[in-house]
């Protein structure tokens, strides 16, 4: 049976014209006319799951905003990715980000390499407007090559994803709700006893912050190998 090839829609982002096929999303037209548009949880070759709303654009037409990542092309749509509006509500995501957990990046291993503190650079945060809520979280170091922070977890779940759609070991979830929520190895046991991790590191190498670092790491030391999953999905020839 032949698969009917997709078809192609036109639509307009920042006000230039662009075309797509009508299974992508506003996200991937955008990047392909390089067109930036902020994103967290999101990354390529792992599932879309529209989490951390960084990525919120305007659509003409509707009051609400719309997360790029997981919106698909429709045929005509206007599309704003950048605004006053956008910019301010950026900004106040990645600020409650940095209010909720505990980052402080001059004693960071991963200070310099880190997708959160590249986003408040580049969104011009300067300062915090929220109350900080200095939050009792603990350390994990009881695996034999890995750490997890929990001061500096974002809930991206992109660890869960990747063990779950890539390594196929399904090693982490996310357990509790809200300010409670965080992320667990196995039945929530010590990382290190967790019987389904196989070792194989692809979830420090896409965790965005230094929640997720290699043992003996020093302050900015821990770079996260991002090339590794795009090249692992081409060698299984499988992309997202
Ligand atoms: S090291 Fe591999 S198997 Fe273990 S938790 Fe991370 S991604 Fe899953
Ligand atoms: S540990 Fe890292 S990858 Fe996992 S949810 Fe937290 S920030 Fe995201
Ligand atoms: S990148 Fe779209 S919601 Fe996180």
């Amino acid at each position: 049976m032949t698969v009917p090839p997709a078809r192609i829609r036109t639509l307009t982002i920042d006000g230039k014209d662009v075309g797509a096929r009508e299974d992508e999303t506003i996200l991937d037209v955008a990047r392909e006319n390089g067109i930036w548009i902020p994103t967290l949880c999101q990354m390529t070759g792992l599932s879309n799951i529209g989490a951390c709303r960084l990525c919120l654009v305007e659509v003409a037409g509707s009051t609400k905003l719309q997360p790029a990542c997981v919106t698909r092309v429709e045929e005509g749509m206007q599309v704003t990715a950048h605004s006053d509006r956008l910019a301010e509500y950026r900004k106040m995501i990645v600020e409650l980000l940095f209010a909720e957990g505990n980052h402080i990046c001059s004693v960071c291993v991963t200070n310099g390499h880190c997708d959160l503190q590249w986003l408040a650079q580049r969104l011009e945060i300067d300062h915090i407007r929220f109350p900080y809520l200095y939050g009792k979280r603990s350390v994990d170091a009881s695996h034999e090559r890995f750490v997890l922070d929990h001061n500096r977890c974002v809930l991206c779940t992109r660890c869960v994803r990747v063990c779950d759609e890539v390594e196929g070991a399904h090693t982490w979830d996310i357990m509790g709700r809200g300010t409670n929520a965080r992320v667990i190895t196995d039945l929530a046991q010590p990382w290190g006893e967790s019987t389904s991790c196989t070792s194989c590191g692809k979830c420090v190498s896409v965790c965005p912050t230094g929640a997720l670092f290699e043992q003996g790491k020093a302050v900015t030391e821990m770079v996260k190998h991002r090339e590794l999953l795009p090249m692992l999905l081409t060698m299984r020839g499988r992309q997202r």
